[in-house]
């Protein structure tokens, strides 16, 4: 069975990317120092990658960072981007793809041939996987910073249980299983709706 992990680099305080200028909206972790190797060694867990999966924002970061930068496009595997637009194709392998993920889910496990999918980001593309039965962990490196608003690692209410934890450098690397909405909103929601559909039906 196909395993999703969300794989990512975050603040102290929740975020992906700071708020503004793509250009700039990955420099607190950029100028961090990286050691190699560690609990979630970029290379072992690239090595057990069979796709990726990523939102538009995700992709035109890349795309604009290879055009400053001159550096290629940095994956061989398939990778699946989720857009409603016609962006250009960084390489043959990159899959634009759009609406419910669910029914990308067959041509994803199958481009992964039995590898794990790398879900790249951002939060709410990883949350609508996890609301498809799409996510089985979240490999969470810490970053020590806080930068007080940005791109939210997870905007949805989850349960999660950390099955590993581990300093490596400056960082902190963490691992959780996706466990689930949690089951406290869940029956918040419902009440919710039963009051709002009681006060839709006691109107004149
Ligand atoms: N810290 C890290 O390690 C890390 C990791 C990953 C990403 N990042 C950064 O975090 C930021 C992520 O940005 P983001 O939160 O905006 O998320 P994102 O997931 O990269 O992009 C969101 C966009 O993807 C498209 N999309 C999502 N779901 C879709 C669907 N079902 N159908 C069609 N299109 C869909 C939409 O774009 P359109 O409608 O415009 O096509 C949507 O606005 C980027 O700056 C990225 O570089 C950081």
């Amino acid at each position: 069975m196909t395993t999703y992990r969300y794989y990512t680099a975050v603040s102290l305080d929740g975020f992906i990317a700071a708020d503004g200028d793509s250009a700039h909206n990955l420099a607190w972790l950029l100028e961090q120092p990286h050691e190699p190797g560690g609990p979630h060694d970029y290379d072992t867990f690239l090595a057990g990658t069979g796709a990726l999966v990523m939102g538009a924002s995700t992709y035109t970061w890349l795309l604009d960072h290879s055009a400053r930068t001159g550096e290629p496009w940095p994956y061989t595997l398939p990778c699946f981007v989720f857009t409603h637009r016609d962006l250009p194709l960084a390489a043959p392998q990159v899959r634009l793809v759009s609406g419910e993920v669910a029914t990308h889910r067959a041509a994803l496990e199958e481009a992964a041939g039995g590898r794990d999918v790398w879900v790249v980001g951002g939060g709410a593309l990883a949350a609508d996987l996890a609301a498809a039965g799409m996510l089985d962990e979240l490999l969470l490196t810490i970053a020590p910073v806080t930068l007080g608003s940005g791109r939210p690692v997870f905007p949805a209410p989850c349960d999660l249980q950390l099955l590993e934890a581990a300093p490596h450098g400056v960082f902190l690397t963490t691992r959780y299983a996706y466990r689930g909405v949690r089951s406290g909103d869940l029956e918040r929601n419902r009440l919710a709706d039963e009051s709002s559909t009681l006060g839709e039906s006691a109107a004149p």
